[in-house]
């Protein structure tokens, strides 16, 4: 009981100093920029800790529906910093960081204040939820590398399916279908990774938690205006993403 009421700090301290780093490096690199931690943080910590967070912000969340692509809900980086602060340990610890700088072999740095995806929560609650394939592209001018950890997994239908080496036009790609249980990782350069996650069932629940590092913060007009788009579109909503984004909310 001692483990599961110490800080997210220092559970993910703890986690990140019991991984087997070099066998984890050379998984990441074989299989493209793509990583799975299974139970990277343990399953009752997370359901101590993270999942009453995520569940108690459901009333902020954004539904979402692009016809024949996306139906889902999130919940915004600016919500995560008000009312789920816990995620923002993790999305913070410097251990965590140092721990993926030493993996994917740069420097990241948090993503700006004003993008909605830094740290958010992506629900899959009604029947048919689901994302098609897509890239994780980057509109910065870095690369851009996302951390999805399992938090809710009541779905026997609803998996993140991935695959590898679809970008590279010689290589054979690997087809992946993963559950993503609470506490399990997967770490990945999101310009190589081709995914989608597949629709939930009747009476189904699936959450995770997304991060976003970068390795340059910097983003063109034109680029950030249209990333406000597809996120207003796709995921938050006109208003949650615009108000930060004209720094008409930026409370803390
Ligand atoms: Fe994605």
């Amino acid at each position: 009981m001692q483990q599961l009421t110490s800080s997210v700090t220092d559970a993910v301290d703890q986690a990140v100093a019991a991984l087997d780093f070099d066998l984890l490096y050379r998984e990441y690199w074989e299989q493209n920029e793509f990583l799975v931690i299974k139970e990277f943080l343990p399953r009752a910590f997370v359901e101590e800790v993270f999942v009453p967070q995520a569940q108690a912000v459901k009333s902020d969340l954004n539904r979402n529906y692009i016809p024949g692509h996306k139906k889902g809900g999130s919940v915004s980086y600016y919500t995560v910093q008000e009312k789920a602060p816990r995620f923002l340990d993790l999305y913070r610890s410097e251990s965590f960081r140092q721990f993926l700088n030493r993996l994917v072999g740069a420097k990241l740095v948090y993503c700006p204040d004003n993008d909605p995806h830094s740290c958010a929560l992506y629900y899959y609650t009604e029947p048919g939820d689901h994302i098609g394939f897509h890239y994780d592209t980057s509109y910065y001018k870095g690369a851009r590398y996302t951390i999805l950890m399992g938090l809710v997994d009541r779905s026997t239908h609803c998996k993140l399916v991935c695959e590898l080496f679809k970008d590279q036009p010689t290589r054979q790609p690997r087809h992946l279908e993963l559950i993503t249980e609470p506490g399990d990782m997967v770490i990945f350069n999101g310009d190589k990774l081709w995914h989608a996650v597949t629709p939930l069932g009747e009476g189904e629940e699936r959450i995770a938690l997304t991060m976003e590092y970068v390795t340059n913060a910097e983003m063109g007009a034109v680029k950030r205006l249209y990333s406000n788009l597809k996120d207003s579109f796709g995921y938050f909503g006109f208003a949650t993403v615009f108000k930060r984004a004209l720094g008409l909310n930026r409370s803390k």
